[in-house]
């Protein structure tokens, strides 16, 4: 990598990675750590309620934008805490032996892990396979429930391919058999609709970076309502978050994220447009360039809008992120594994294909991106790709 460019003149197409703060989001944190620096928990005096108070407005924006109510948001320090809480909350480390639970296949790392971190407890998971645009079949998850599933875990949308789940189908078929839904909604909240209530959703996760917020600060949604869930805390402490999850509440990143729930939830529309603009663009303009280009995951109309994920045949990705490097930022998979050169698990359970999987690139658009930018993006694959076949 070409460590001496300074990273504001490269171009940033790594959107589902993390994404840039929000100048507004920045500014409404910052008082809170200077003046407004209280401990939410203190309320004997004004310095804490003063936080306290702070919090819960925050709480309140993100359980607006999924229809949730602010007591059943909980924080947390990011979505794979979130995850962790999830699984872990519902089901004790010490009662996992013969409980069975049901994921998918291409899950995030942080459920993965866990679900894998279960089955070493004595617990049975259940991994849901795909089909070629990322989704599970809903009559197999519906099979796949056993008399001692305790939770369905499945993602709303996928951070490589962009396949989005219909919540709903799932909430229906785990509401009828009395299992929990949790959903992973990282990539899906601010892009799609989700209302908690509609899709008969009893636990989501979320996180900040993704939707232009601070990163380090996540949320998990519990449901209050009937069938109500109780979590057993995996982190024990001071009993803050209705002793959920213990540890001083990070007040700024709480606000930030607020900040940031209410800015999404405002500009979603209009961010929609612009990157399904974008998304379809820069596909079209591609394609043309490269004939032999072809896309992973569900067709564009399916798809996150700011979502491409390309497999150029015969060129490692490696070489074309590594040539681009210098003007434009973007990844071959899920930014969690980018340092083990393994072939994304994500596009290994959707074609079965390692050198599919070695030759495609992810592209994750932002607010910032603009039609130009793609077009130079455009001419450096182009040129990438012509001096790569050469070579090889
Ligand atoms: C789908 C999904 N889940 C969970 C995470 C982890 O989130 P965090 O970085 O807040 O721990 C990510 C981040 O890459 C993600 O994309």
């Amino acid at each position: 990598m070409s460590e001496n460019i300074p990273v504001e003149d490269i171009i940033y197409l790594d959107h589902h990675a993390t994404t840039p703060m929000d100048p507004e989001v920045l500014e409404a944190m910052i008082p809170y750590f200077t003046d407004h620096f209280g401990n939410a928990s203190s309320v004997d005096h004004l310095h804490g309620v003063d936080a306290g108070r702070a919090v819960a407005n925050a709480r309140s924006s993100i359980a607006n934008l999924i229809n949730a109510e602010a007591k059943e948001i909980i924080f947390t320090s990011g979505a794979t805490e979130s995850d962790n809480l999830a699984i872990f909350g519902l089901i004790p480390y010490e009662d996992v032996e013969g409980k069975h639970i049901i994921t998918s296949e291409i899950e995030h790392k942080a459920i993965l892990e866990s679900c894998s971190y279960f089955a070493k407890l004595g617990g049975e998971v259940t991994y849901l396979p795909v089909n070629q645009h990322g989704i599970i079949d809903y009559e197999q998850l519906e099979r796949s429930i056993q008399e001692n599933t305790r939770l369905v875990t499945i993602f709303a949308a996928n951070n490589e391919v962009g396949s989005i789940h219909d919540l709903s189908k799932i909430g229906e078929i785990t509401r009828k058999h009395g299992v929990f839904f949790h959903t992973d909604a990282v990539q899906a909240i601010g892009r799609v609709k989700i209302d908690v209530r509609k899709d008969k959703i009893d636990m989501l996760s979320i996180s900040a970076h993704k939707i232009y917020g601070p990163k380090g600060i996540g949320a998990l949604f519990i449901s209050k309502r009937s069938p109500r869930v109780y979590l057993t805390p995996i982190l024990r402490g001071g009993g803050q978050e209705g002793n959920v999850r213990s540890g001083t509440l990070n007040v700024p990143g709480i606000v930030g994220f607020g900040k940031a729930a209410k800015l999404i939830k405002r500009d979603m529309k209009s961010m929609n447009t612009q990157f399904r603009d974008l998304q379809a663009y820069l596909w079209e303009k591609l394609k043309k360039r490269i004939p032999d280009l072809q896309l992973n995951g569900p067709p564009l109309e399916t798809r996150l809008p700011q979502n491409l994920n390309l497999y150029i045949p015969g060129i490692e990705s490696k070489s074309v992120i590594q040539m681009l490097s210098k003007r434009f930022s973007f990844s071959a998979g899920s930014a969690c594994t980018t340092d083990v050169v393994k072939p994304s698990h994500v596009l290994m359970s959707m074609y079965g294909d390692e050198n599919r999987a070695y030759q495609s690139i992810r592209i994750g658009l932002g607010k910032s991106n603009s039609r130009e930018e793609l077009d130079m993006f455009i001419d450096s694959l182009v040129k990438g790709y012509s001096l790569l076949q050469n070579m090889s």
